[in-house]
């Protein structure tokens, strides 16, 4: 479904939707360090300043409406990194005037969202490529190849634990803009447990949901507990109410185990053949005593390199490389809307499990166009 627009010579002409934190912080300052492949020629935002800013930093034209920026024909790409309630309409929006379009995450907050917006990138014969960077963290790639290579054994739980102790006070904390800690830090997580249970919907989804230092209505606490057969059971936390956060991945397996985080990794493993032999005794053991002995534990570690340490730069690294493939040479995306429809089937039922209380909706204070 790749017919793209790319002009064949000279960098993407890329525009942005957005100029915030995303739009401005990730994707405009990633296209700037990769001039060769990229150009922003074109940003959007309701802000005066922002947009100003931008013609000012990158010589490019502004708008203040997204629709002025979607009527130009001499774009390769658009990124929307608007506000999470706006990326259907918006990104349906691009598609449809015959746009390639990286869309920010949760790509959409339902199935039946997402499913609209691949049916409008099959339509217009354009790429939809949902920025899930995060499945490029190299923590994460790390843990995968530990896990392929055997070592660790069966792989029965992995728990993930996107927490801290924060408050926080804007938009993100509330539901009508599509805020909250599930599908705001979520997408990034949840992508991790769908691609460790191999993309397929879980069998069985547990979640539970609170509010604990936010202003906003949406939960600032997710607990998930995803059950699939053959695949290891995820244990998943995003909170922003624990004041002694653990590692962030940590790995249980027949053989071994793996823990860690953004600085490193380390797992120990034994094996089983090597292992003292020992056979299943339904008596009182003697003395009376513990089953006791000592296995011969390997262990490993890893640091990221420099450059992974710099965990956004990397991952946009990744992506938008991988992308540009994409664009210029029709190469397959590694990170599909397909792949993105299970982590918004888990999403949608941990909403219907978890309804929490809403405030009244008022609209984006500077209006939605
Ligand atoms: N992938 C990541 O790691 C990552 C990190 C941060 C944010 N995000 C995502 O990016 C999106 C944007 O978040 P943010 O933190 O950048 O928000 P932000 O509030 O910092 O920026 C949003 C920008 O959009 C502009 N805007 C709002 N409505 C608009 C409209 N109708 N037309 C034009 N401009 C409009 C605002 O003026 C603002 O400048 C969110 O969906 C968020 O989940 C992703």
């Amino acid at each position: 479904m790749c017919a793209t627009r790319a002009t064949s010579r000279g960098p993407l002409r890329v525009g942005i939707l957005g100029q915030g934190r995303s739009g401005l912080s990730i994707h405009a300052r990633w296209f700037e360090q990769s001039p060769r492949k990229y150009k922003i020629v074109a940003i959007a935002d309701l802000l005066a300043e922002r947009r100003q800013r931008a013609e000012k930093e990158f010589g490019c034209d502004s708008y203040r409406s997204i629709d002025d920026l979607l009527g130009r024909d001499d774009l390769d790409l658009v990124v929307n990194s608007l506000p999470s309630y706006l990326h259907p309409p918006a990104t349906i929006a691009a598609l449809s005037a015959g746009h390639n379009v990286v869309c920010e995450k949760p790509a959409a907050w339902n199935v039946a969202q997402l499913d609209k917006m691949i049916a409008a990138a099959r339509k217009a014969k354009r790429i939809l490529a949902p920025f899930q960077q995060s499945r490029y963290r190299a923590l994460f790639r790390k843990t995968l190849d530990v896990i392929d290579s055997g070592v660790l054994g069966r792989i029965v739980q992995v728990r993930i634990s996107a927490n801290g102790f924060a408050r926080r006070w804007d938009w993100q904390t509330v539901q009508e803009y599509k805020g909250g800690n599930l599908l705001n830090t979520g997408p990034h997580f949840v992508d991790w447990a769908v691609c460790l249970q191999g993309f397929k919907k879980p069998d069985e989804i547990l979640c539970a949901m609170d509010r604990a230092n936010t202003w906003g209505d949406a939960e600032d606490y997710v607990k998930v507990v995803l059950k699939k057969k053959g695949a290891p059971v995820i244990d998943l936390e995003i909170s922003s109410c624990d004041a002694y956060p653990g590692d962030m991945i940590t790995v249980q397996g027949t053989q071994g185990g793996l823990s860690g985080g953004g600085s490193g990794l380390r797992w120990r493993y034994f094996d089983p053949k090597k292992a003292p032999k020992q056979k299943l005794s339904r008596k009182p053991l003697p003395g009376p005593s513990y089953c006791s002995e000592k296995l011969a534990f390997t262990e490993k570690s890893w640091a990221p390199s420099k450059a992974q340490a710099n965990a956004f730069g990397w991952m946009s690294k990744q992506f938008y490389d991988h992308l540009y493939k994409s664009l210029r040479e029709g190469a397959k995306l590694e990170i599909t809307p397909q792949q993105v429809r299970v982590q918004m089937a888990v999403m949608e039922e941990c909403h219907r499990q978890s309804k929490l209380s809403k405030l009244p909706a008022k609209g984006w204070p500077q209006g939605n166009r």
